[in-house]
């Protein structure tokens, strides 16, 4: 059986997708045969970050309206023989998402495809759409930026994961992770963003899986369609993979949110 993970927020913009390519890249790297299914129907930004958006012909519309096969609308990935991506559909209207639909596609990629993870990444909003991303789940990623906007609709989301998916219906609960994404450590040190604490223990009170930098290198790798995990030597790519290790259960101390001790030319040229 697959195990499916929703990559959430509430607020739009906050590093969902980059976080639902580099984790679901990050399990198919270590052998897991994984989906990352794009459920923001009209955005269609997944398929961009992996570089694949010119084999795809059929979308997860199509397979649920019945014009294709989900075999057919699957795209490979193009470095990883177990890696595949579910598009979205660019120009079909968001009702096209049926609650029978989308269960009969987790069902048929769990129990005939043999998938080991479905990454499903959620549309903004705490609407329909975000629903159905993540009422399947058995486990949510929840991503968050170091803003009040950011985490107060974290917090709204977290509610509807508590309340309105198929595991809490059932009696039990989805588990829950934080990531916090495009941390800057002088800005929060200077009292101009959020710190991690205050964020993880004293708001939201979910466990931190991992923290991701404000990286270069995140728009550097969407430029190259690829996820930033690929790139080993960047800051938001090795955390990244640290939070697929943490996930996977290794125990991985953070790294990368501590101010930078100016070195002795930077100080001079103010750098
Ligand atoms: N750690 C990061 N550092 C810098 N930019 C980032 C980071 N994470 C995401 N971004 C940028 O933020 C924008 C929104 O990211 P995206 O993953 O599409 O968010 P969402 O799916 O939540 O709407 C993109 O332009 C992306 O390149
Ligand atoms: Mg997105």
């Amino acid at each position: 059986m697959a195990k499916i993970i929703v990559v959430t927020s509430g607020k739009g913009g906050v590093g969902k997708t980059t976080t639902s390519a580099s984790f679901g890249a990050g399990l198919a790297e270590r052998g897991y045969k994984t989906v990352i299914i794009d459920f923001d129907v009209g955005l269609r930004n997944l398929d961009l970050i992996m570089g694949c958006e010119n084999r795809i012909v059929y979308d997860f519309v199509d397979v649920i309206s019945g014009n294709a096969k989900l075999s057919q609308a699957l795209v490979k990935d193009k470095q990883q023989e177990n890696l595949y991506i579910l598009p979205a559909s660019q120009t079909r209207d968001k009702d096209a998402l049926t609650d029978e639909g989308v269960a009969a596609v987790m069902k048929e990629l769990s129990d005939e495809l043999g998938f080991d993870y479905i990454i499903c990444d959620s549309p903004a909003g705490i609407e329909r759409g975000a629903q159905l991303a993540m009422y399947h789940a058995d486990e949510a990623l929840i991503v968050t930026n170091p803003e009040v906007s950011s985490v107060r609709d974290s917090d709204r989301i977290i509610g509807i994961l508590q309340s309105r998916t198929k595991r809490v219906e059932e009696g039990g609960s989805v588990k829950e992770h934080l990531i916090i994404t495009r941390y800057n450590p002088e800005r929060a040190a200077h009292g101009e963003m959020m710190g991690i604490d205050d964020i993880a223990n004293d708001i939201l009170k979910v466990p931190l899986i991992g923290v991701i930098p404000e990286s270069n290198a995140v728009l550097e790798a969407s430029n190259h369609g690829q996820p930033v995990i690929y790139f080993k030597d960047s800051a938001a790519g090795q955390c990244y993979d640290d939070i697929v290790a943490r996930f996977l259960g290794e125990n991985r101390p953070l790294r990368h949110i501590d101010v930078k001790k100016k070195g002795f030319f930077a100080k001079l040229f103010g750098g």
